[in-house]
């Protein structure tokens, strides 16, 4: 059997990494990266070219492609491999809209009555300013479209919010993703991300885990695509997982399916636990990056067959199954990430963190250089990840295999899991 993963960065790299335990499973990955090599043949493809990847797995003749970002998703990629006859594991693109279009996804969760917060919607710069000239503070600005985690500004000031209505409306920053803007109600809590799979009917949990989105120890800086993550999330307790279900997740996929679109592949709710219990800041179409990589580092089942049972509608026979351990996945980042990032440096100690038991070292923006060393080539690096008995063993595991390994520039959080502790 073989599978092609569609992406090349620390989720795809987990992905790939878990699908070659699969026995009697070739894994093949479009580009990878420094660290996919010795589970995954490349395919000089890029995750962006749906025709390339469409003929990819017609010579290959693969069984499955499984894909990790979102934005071939939105562009319709498992449409395209549909029409081709070829099996994929993730949504198609009128399922991907849960994520491509903020102003899409409330007016979902308002028909299925999921808790979230209060929002307009704008598509014209003046009203949106004049109705942040009023609203409470803080207030959170939204980019209605996809912005590869740079759309959502919370802004404490009324100054700030303007400023990023003017950004994204006017001077159109991100692009087209800025002409709608979802002015959102602030939400106070602490956030956990719940991710699904989904075969367009049956639904089945995965692990819990928590993100750290800001760059900086303490929740400082800015947002970034996550600093680290680890696996399970004590605040969702067995009662709040399966309120998360039951009210959230549940009535989201009967409402998509009511709209003539059943959700095929995993779903993620990132989630605010406030006081009056979860609400949804934001759903995915696809696994979270970097909780993906805590998550399957846990996964005792077999992967290719969860994702096959997606495609196949079978997803009810299937039992994930999660080592009670947790595990926590550190990002070592490059220097001036999240801005635009120092690449090019060779990273030292890989070797010796190889070594390490109970951990595994994801790699996201790295490439192979000619003498086959591992070079920077992105804003996150690698994601240290790491199992123990108890979330400090797992921490201070990551944390040991982080301090082995060096390149200019390299920072990272060092209070990831804090609040599991
Ligand atoms: P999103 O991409 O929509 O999840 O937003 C990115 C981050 O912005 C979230 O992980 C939160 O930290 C923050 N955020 C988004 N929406 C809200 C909200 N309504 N209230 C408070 N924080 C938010
Ligand atoms: N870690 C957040 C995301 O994948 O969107």
């Amino acid at each position: 059997m073989k599978v092609l993963v569609v992406g090349n960065g620390g989720r795809e790299h987990a992905m790939a990494w878990r699908l070659a335990g699969s026995p009697g499973l070739e894994v093949l990955i479009t580009k990878g990266n420094g660290g996919t090599r010795s589970v995954a043949r490349a395919v000089d493809t890029a995750a962006s070219d749906i025709d390339g990847i469409v003929a990819v797995a017609r010579r290959e003749a693969v069984d499955l492609v499984a894909v990790g970002p979102e934005a071939p998703l939105a562009a319709g990629l498992v449409d395209r491999l549909a029409e081709a006859g070829i099996r994929a594991f993730g949504t198609d693109a009128a399922g991907a809209r849960i994520e491509s279009s903020k102003a899409f996804c409330h007016d979902v969760l308002d028909a299925a009555g999921v808790p979230a917060a209060g929002y307009h919607v704008f598509d014209d710069p003046d009203r949106a300013m004049a109705h942040l000239s009023s609203c409470p503070l803080p207030v959170v600005v939204k980019a209605d479209g996809l912005a590869a985690g740079k759309g959502v500004v919370v802004a404490t000031t009324r100054e700030e919010a303007l400023d990023a209505v003017r950004a994204q409306m006017v001077d159109r920053t991100l692009g087209d993703a800025g002409s709608t803007v979802v002015v959102e109600e602030f939400l106070d809590g602490e956030e956990a991300s719940f991710m699904v799979m989904s075969d367009g009917d049956f639904v089945l949990p995965m692990a819990t885990s928590q993100d750290h989105k800001r760059v900086f120890d303490g929740d400082k800086g800015p947002n970034t695509g996550g600093m680290g993550a680890y696996s399970p999330a004590p605040i969702l307790d067995d009662d709040a997982e399966r309120y998360v279900l039951d009210s959230i997740i549940r009535p989201t996929l009967a409402e998509l399916a009511r709209r003539g679109s059943p959700y095929k592949g995993v779903l993620y709710a990132g989630l605010m636990i406030t006081s009056e219990g979860p609400k949804v800041l934001e759903f995915n179409c696809r696994f979270g990056d970097p909780e993906t990589q805590p998550v399957l580092y846990r996964l005792r089942g077999d992967l290719f067959s969860a994702m096959s049972a997606c495609a196949d509608g079978t997803l009810s026979d299937v039992d994930l199954g999660f080592d009670p351990r947790p595990a926590v996945c550190v990002v070592l980042a490059a220097e001036n990430y999240p801005g635009k990032p120092r690449v090019g440096d060779v990273i030292e100690g890989l070797g010796n963190a190889a070594r390490i038991p109970h951990v595994q070292v994801f790699h996201a923006g790295t490439v192979l250089d000619d003498d086959d060393r591992a070079v920077t080539s992105g804003g996150r690096v690698l994601g240290v990840t790491a199992a123990g008995d108890t979330v400090r063993e797992a921490r201070d595991r990551a944390y040991k295999v982080a301090s082995l390994i060096h390149w200019p520039g390299m920072h990272y959080r060092k209070d990831i899991a804090h609040r599991a502790l």
